[in-house]
């Protein structure tokens, strides 16, 4: 569309200087206490999520210098772009639209097709639903998603999520890994009379999933399941495949729809089956409120822009190289690992959209757990190693989870404070993340399990902090259908700037292409145990395998 590269912007100059004028040093402590705004300043508030800002390693300068590079950029017409269905994913030659699947009826492109989809399976769902948890055969207890990457990652993430909202009499499984432990382990568990197996791959092909799916079917027949056409049913592109495969039952999608946002399309079905049909249109116009205020916000309260923005500063200028995501919410468990899909496998490039190398870094490394796990694991490092890794804290102000049946007003209680307990260490670790503590601070400290032979100024180095380490924080309300669903749109579009700021084509995935094909030259080789013309290192491995 002939906008200029980020580094080769008027505003990219303009950062540089910034940066080395007051960005390389600037002091989360300082800034605010220069700024006594700066908390009402840096809050947005996008549908069903507000962000606090404030503790971002930026300035308002910094974000006017942003801003500009935005512009310059031409990123609104970039995001027109996408949404308005343009082909923006060149190299495959298609067009973007998984924001289309959570449009309103006619109003966004292929919109016949995507509601005739949608509905179709709602019906289906309904169907199932009606007599889940039965006994007579037939009815379902158990749902086995089989699919890798996009097909298995955002339903394996919501459906725990959601878990309060999950059929009582419905049980989800999800089958990804090649290992066959993972199938196995599934199969112990479950019924071929009460088991519905989804197999989802948008193009069915996937070696792990036809090979779990194969073996799925196998074990079914085995153990006398006779309707495999009421069993099984796929989500797909390829419907011809999914027939070959002996599936009738089939529920579309296309092209147009990326593996990694296709949560929203028939790859959602067990999400629909696990909460019904309104939870599912619910997800669905969360994710849409998310796309209009994308869309439509001014681009300085527009929080996937902010973020966006932010992400590019993170990694060029502040040169952070990974980001931790934590969650204070035990259904958002599975949350990291679905971003990091999202994120890596759409901006770890190292070309621009024309096919040239690239001079600056590109995605950061996205990790997490959720809170208060990841504090007895890897906190450590965050306040006190050697590398500032900026701290996504998610925070949620009413508990949502099913309780125990029979719960007593005591152990209400108990459950409640619970939640405090949740909430204020997720406080707390933002707070001490950003402020640390002094040697001087340490040193007036009683510690009763420090050594008694070191001299207490040596103990105080230890028990230093420095601080002036990053996070945000963002804030749901509850963790509901709708939240949620804005809230990974949040995360896509986000996605989506970052990248486009980079000039990257963020919705191809060719890196993942030529482990595939050399897993396919290996594995007769395993069998044959013909090493000939492989390099000594796998060679050798291979003699050892066998
Ligand atoms: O890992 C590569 C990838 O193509 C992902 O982009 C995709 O989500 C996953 O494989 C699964 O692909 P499919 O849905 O076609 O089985």
């Amino acid at each position: 569309m002939g906008y200029p590269r980020c580094d080769q912007t008027v505003a990219w100059s303009a950062l540089s200087g910034h940066f080395e004028a007051h960005g390389r040093d600037l002091d989360l402590r300082q800034v605010f206490a220069d700024n006594p705004g700066r908390v009402q300043r840096l809050g947005i508030q996008a549908p069903e999520v507000f962000a606090d800002l404030s503790r971002v390693h930026w300035d308002v300068a910094t974000m006017h210098h942003l801003l500009d590079l935005a512009r310059e950029c031409g990123l609104e017409a970039r995001r027109d772009a996408l949404l308005s269905g343009e082909v923006v994913n060149q190299t495959e030659g298609r067009a973007v639209l998984h924001t289309a699947l959570r449009a309103p009826r006619g109003a966004a492109p292929h919109s016949e097709q995507v509601h005739e989809v949608l509905d179709r399976m709602l019906a289906f769902v309904e169907r199932v639903r009606m007599t889940a948890g039965g006994t007579a055969p037939g009815q379902i207890t158990d749902v086995v998603n089989i699919g890798i990457g996009g097909s298995d990652l955002g339903p394996q993430m919501v459906v725990p999520a959601l878990d309060a909202y999950v059929h009582p009499g419905l049980n989800f499984h999800f089958v990804s890994n090649a290992d066959g432990q993972d199938l196995a382990s599934v199969l112990r568990k479950v019924r071929p009379d009460h088991t519905l197996f989804v197999v989802a791959s948008k193009t069915f092909t996937t070696q792990e999933t036809m090979a779990n799916a194969q073996a799925a079917r196998q074990w079914f027949l085995d153990q006398g399941g006779k309707d495999i056409a009421r069993h099984f049913v796929a989500t797909t592109t390829n419907v011809e495949l999914a027939a070959a495969f002996g599936i009738s039952q089939t529920f579309g999608f296309w092209d147009w729809v990326g593996g990694r946002f296709s949560m929203w399309s028939a790859i959602g079905l067990p999400i629909a089956l696990a909460l019904g049909s309104s939870n599912f249109h619910a997800m669905l116009a969360g994710a849409h409120a998310m796309d209009e205020h994308f869309a439509h916000a001014p681009l300085k309260a527009n929080l996937p822009m902010l973020l966006g923005l932010m992400d590019v500063w993170y990694r060029n200028f502040k040169g952070y190289t990974s980001r931790c995501v934590a969650p204070y919410h035990h259904g958002l468990r599975r949350l990291p690992a679905y971003l990091q899909q999202l994120v890596m496998e759409s901006n770890g490039k190292g070309v621009d959209a024309c096919g040239e190398p690239l001079p600056y870094a590109t995605s950061d490394v996205l990790w997490g757990e959720p809170g208060t796990n990841g504090q007895h694991a890897f906190f450590q490092m965050l306040h006190q190693g050697t590398d500032v890794i900026p701290v996504e804290f998610l925070l949620v102000k009413h508990a949502s989870y099913r309780a125990p049946s029979a719960m007593t007003p005591a152990m209400l209680t108990l459950l409640g404070q619970q939640h405090h307990v949740l909430l204020a260490n997720g406080l707390a670790q933002a707070q001490a993340l950003m402020w640390g503590k002094s040697a001087e601070d340490a040193l007036q400290e009683h510690v009763p399990t420090a050594s008694k032979d070191m001299a207490p100024e040596a103990i105080a180095k230890h028990r230093t902090f420095p601080g002036n380490r990053p996070s945000l924080t963002m804030l749901l309300d509850e963790v509901t259908p709708r939240s949620l669903g804005a809230l990974v749109a949040l995360y896509e579009h986000r996605t989506f700037v970052s990248g486009a700021l980079w000039g990257i084509n963020s919705f191809d995935q060719w890196g993942v292409e030529l482990g595939k094909a050399l897993c396919k030259d290996l594995l007769p080789r395993l069998t044959s145990g013909d090493t000939s013309g492989l390099d000594a290192a796998t060679a050798a491995m291979i003699a050892r395998l066998r």
